[in-house]
């Protein structure tokens, strides 16, 4: 058999399978769009609509080699030889088309007349009452039934999850021969031993399940096929494990290089550098499809296995960040295949190396506590659960991970209490964002929303309606007729209520002798639109018919606020990665703030690359559209969904520049981004933990902001006498002169405390050749205590200099002492001398033996610390 790479492995597969009519697909992402699934666990995740008969595709067959993630057995990575988080699916998949008796024989043919393996090695399991699949093998194949065992559901029935798509499978066994051997008499094909490792299965996917377990045909047959390009690599190069192919051999060797490590020694220390190398490839993949640690979803799995990494290189005697060290050699080892992992390079680096960092800084905290709880547990006993809980909580430690220490210990933790820890601070959390909302009562409004239908929005296309007034609302309480401040709701409107982060619309509701100012629109209860406001002239009753307008104006800069903001996210996307999720905005007339998900600060470059690319969006004048479809046809376009956000049926796509930036979105837009206008960045912040916010303005705002700052300017370079060209030097220069003028004041300050005490200084105790001074001043800073203490010590240079300045204002008294290290290395102590001083006139201070700082705060008893520091110095020299 030819010793085939990992890379010829996989284009040999997909080359077969076109061979057989499928079409190639490039991998799909590591996020699937499936509410069911965290991760794509297998190549058929992103056909699941096809084989539900949901959505008919472009063709029947297809083939992938798809990024997986499975993180059911994490804390088994690095201890077996096939354990992965991120792993290749090798597949193939019919959506109606071949099945059994076509699939099988394939799979045999590739693998003996392709890729070269021993048929004599090769058994194969169906299901137990799968008699075609047994005949095709037996039959077709010609493999002898001694090969072919019937297994159970546990090993022949294959589904993606608890609901969905479902059916019996075939294994293909490969025998790695007795060496592999768990050599237990019963070792035979279904042992979980090495010996028979199972390299590909071939799903003939027939059913449905759902939530309740039936399970019912689906409209076609289908075939779902899996061979772990990981696992197929290691029989073909005939190594032990998937860890010495040369999918991984590039990682391992450079990861054995960072943590010093000779593989093959130590099984204990293999077992860490394959955790590491298995973790920091996942890790990077996840990244490059826009996962960040988190602590809930895709981003807890990639928290929990870059943390587990770090404490395996620390086990390792690693301190330092290490692990996007490695990131060169997963590329090497796949980065020509998924162009993502280098296309986002500097991204994954990014936030490797901050989560890294993170949690290398809580990490020995958390271990010295962790092993100090186990230190007093037996073997067998139970950790208290709320242990777990504060060191995931302060220490940063994923669950799972303290379970693992735990189990290396014989320590189980009693998750009851962590989760009701958990739940405690949840619970806490929650009070406290409510006591910061306030809690408004809202029966008023829920109970008219029931009663009302939904107000008919029509202020897509018009700025003005005639509309009926269907309920008022005055003083909390629903009324038939109001003056004053009220809130009403109309049958129909053009008035845009406060949503997806658009403020409301103000305008004007008018009818013969009725004038009402509305200064908000918004939801107090779901589906219920009020109008709030003033009534000017007149009296508004229920059923009367009105006129309602917006404030067309104030609409306008609203759109194009709003448009900006979907061109920025486009462009943010485009500037920092794919990572980039909106997690809140706020829309209106005259600035907009956009929230997202990235982790480190904008760079200046960053900043005006992205307002760049949005401006140029804004001079190519491309037409904004917006189609209303069903959710399903929305999915196949590019829209960007909120994270989370749940939508109805039917959506609403705007589209909006860069020929496919495109949102799920309510929004009022303008129609072409050329109205959007001039686009400025005015504000760059981090708003929480890996959260930053861009506030920006765009068009009359941005005019009107040019115009104060061209005010300003103007004001600026006439202030200074200079000119719009030379104002930054101007302004160095001035900064420079502010600094002389600042010493030079110092120095005056100096001059005229010492005044000419300097001259009249005089020791006031003197042994062993060593002075005391002893002065005291007025109203002086510490700063300045400290320079006057230098300039004395300059004059005496073998001298204790201590010195009080008091303060008028309230008798108050600051102390500082120092001397020269030659004095203190002979045991004199200017922190002694200092903290028995202050000591004795009821103060307190200290310090290093060359200088020490304290004060009193009755300075009456500055005398009897002088006298102390006489006494002090004495006994030091003595
Ligand atoms: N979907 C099948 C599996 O993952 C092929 O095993």
């Amino acid at each position: 058999m030819e010793k085939r790479s990992g890379k010829e492995l996989r284009e040999l597969f997909l080359k077969f399978f076109e061979s057989k009519g499928c079409k190639r697909y490039k991998s799909f992402s590591l996020v699937p769009d499936d509410p069911t699934l965290l991760f794509t666990i297998a190549g058929m995740v992103p056909f699941k609509p096809y084989f539900l008969g949901l959505k008919t595709p472009e063709m029947t067959r297809a083939t992938t080699a798809q990024k997986c993630v499975r993180t059911n057995d994490i804390e088994n990575v690095g201890r077996t030889a096939r354990h992965h988080t991120f792993f290749e699916m090798l597949g193939n998949f019919s959506f109606g088309d071949y099945f059994k008796k076509e699939i099988i024989p394939w799979a045999w043919e590739f693998l003996t007349e392709w890729v070269g393996l021993d048929p004599n090695r090769l058994y194969a399991t169906v299901y137990l009452d799968d008699d075609e699949a047994y005949n095709i093998w037996h039959e077709v194949v010609g493999l002898p039934k001694e090969r072919i065992f019937r297994l159970g559901e546990d090993d022949n029935f294959w589904a993606a999850g608890p609901v969905g798509p479902c059916g019996p499978c075939s294994e293909i066994i490969y025998d790695q021969g007795e060496e592999y051997s768990c050599g237990k008499p019963t070792c035979t094909v279904g042992c979980d031993c090495d010996r028979y490792l199972e390299i590909w299965n071939l799903v003939f996917m027939q059913y449905n399940r759902d939530k309740d377990g039936n399970l019912t045909p689906l409209p076609k047959k289908n075939i779902d096929t899996g061979m772990g390009l990981e696992r197929l690599a290691s029989v073909v190069q005939n190594v032990p494990n998937d860890f010495e192919t040369d999918l991984f051999r590039p990682i391992m060797e450079e990861a054995c290089k960072l943590v010093h490590v000779k593989y093959g020694e130590d099984k204990k220390k293999d077992m860490a550098v394959k955790v590491i190398a298995d973790h920091t490839r996942a890790a990077a993949f996840m990244i490059a499809d826009g996962i960040l640690p988190q602590n809930d979803g895709q981003g807890y799995v990639l928290r929990r296995i870059i943390r587990r990494s770090v404490r395996y290189g620390r086990l390792l005697g690693i301190e330092k960040p290490f692990l996007t060290k490695l990131l060169p050699s997963v590329r090497a080892s796949v980065g020509d295949i998924y162009t993502e992992l280098t296309e986002h390079s500097a991204t994954i680096e990014q936030i490797l190396s901050t989560e890294e960092e993170r949690f290398g800084k809580t990490l020995a905290q958390g271990t010295e506590l962790l092993d100090a709880e186990l230190a007093k547990l037996a073997n067998g006993e139970v950790l208290n659960g709320r242990v777990a809980f504060e060191l995931y909580d302060t220490f940063g430690f994923p669950y799972e991970l303290t379970e693992e220490i735990c189990n290396e210990h014989n320590v189980t933790i009693d998750k009851n209490d962590f989760l009701a820890a958990l739940e405690e601070q949840r619970a806490r959390a929650r009070a406290s964002s409510k006591q910061t909302k306030g809690v408004i009562s809202k029966t008023v409004y829920t109970e008219l929303a029931d009663k009302t239908k939904t107000t008919n929005f029509v202020g897509y296309t018009e700025n003005e309606c005639e509309a009926r007034v269907v309920a008022i609302i005055k003083d909390g309480q629903t009324v038939q007729e109001a003056t004053g401040d009220c809130e009403i709701v109309l049958d129909k409107t053009p008035f845009y209520a406060e949503k997806g982060g658009q403020v409301g619309d103000t305008g004007v509701i008018t009818a013969e002798g009725l004038e009402i100012k509305v200064t908000n629109t918004a939801y107090p209860a779901s589906g219920l639109c009020a109008h709030k406001g003033t009534v000017k002239t007149g009296t508004v009753k229920v059923g009367e018919v009105v006129k309602a307008s917006i404030y067309v104006e104030r609409r306008a800069e609203i759109r194009r606020h709003h448009t900006a903001t979907h061109l920025l996210q486009e462009a943010l996307t485009r500037v920092l990665g794919p990572h980039v999720r909106q997690a809140g905005s706020l829309v209106t007339p005259t600035f907009l703030r956009f929230d997202f998900n990235h982790f480190a600060p904008l760079t200046a470059e960053q900043t005006s690359e992205v307002e760049q690319i949005v401006y140029e969006h804004v001079l190519k004048a491309e037409p904004v559209t917006t189609e209303i479809m069903s959710l399903e046809d929305a999915k196949k376009t590019k829209a960007r969904a909120l994270f989370d956000e749940k939508y109805g049926d039917t959506v609403r796509v705007v589209t909006a520049g860069f020929d496919y930036s495109c949102e799920l979105c309510g929004g009022t837009h303008v129609t072409n981004t050329g109205e959007v206008g001039l686009v400025s960045i005015i504000k760059e912040e981090g708003i929480g933990s890996g959260v930053r916010r861009i506030t920006a303005v765009c068009g009359k705002a941005a005019q009107l902001l040019i115009q104060r700052s061209a005010v300003a300017m103007s004001f600026v370079t006439s202030a200074l006498g200079t000119s719009t060209d030379d104002i930054c030097d101007r302004i160095t220069e001035m900064l420079e002169e502010k600094r002389l003028l600042e010493n030079y004041n110092k120095e005056l300050k100096i001059k005229a405390a010492l005044g000419d005490i300097l001259g009249k200084i005089k020791p006031v105790e003197n042994a062993k050749g060593v002075d005391l001074i002893i002065e005291k001043f007025e109203d002086i800073s510490p700063d300045m205590l400290l320079i006057i203490s230098d300039r004395i010590r300059q004059k005496f240079p073998s001298s204790i200099v201590f010195l009080a300045a008091v303060a008028k204002e309230n008798n108050s008294a600051i102390l500082v002492a120092a001397t020269s290290e030659e004095i203190a290395k002979t045991g004199a102590s200017a922190g002694k001398l200092l903290k028995e001083s202050a000591l004795a006139m009821g103060g307190k201070g200290g310090g290093r033996p060359t200088s020490a700082q304290g004060g009193a705060k009755d300075a009456s008893k500055l005398d009897e610390g002088f006298a102390k520091a006489r006494e002090v110095f004495k006994e030091m020299m003595a």
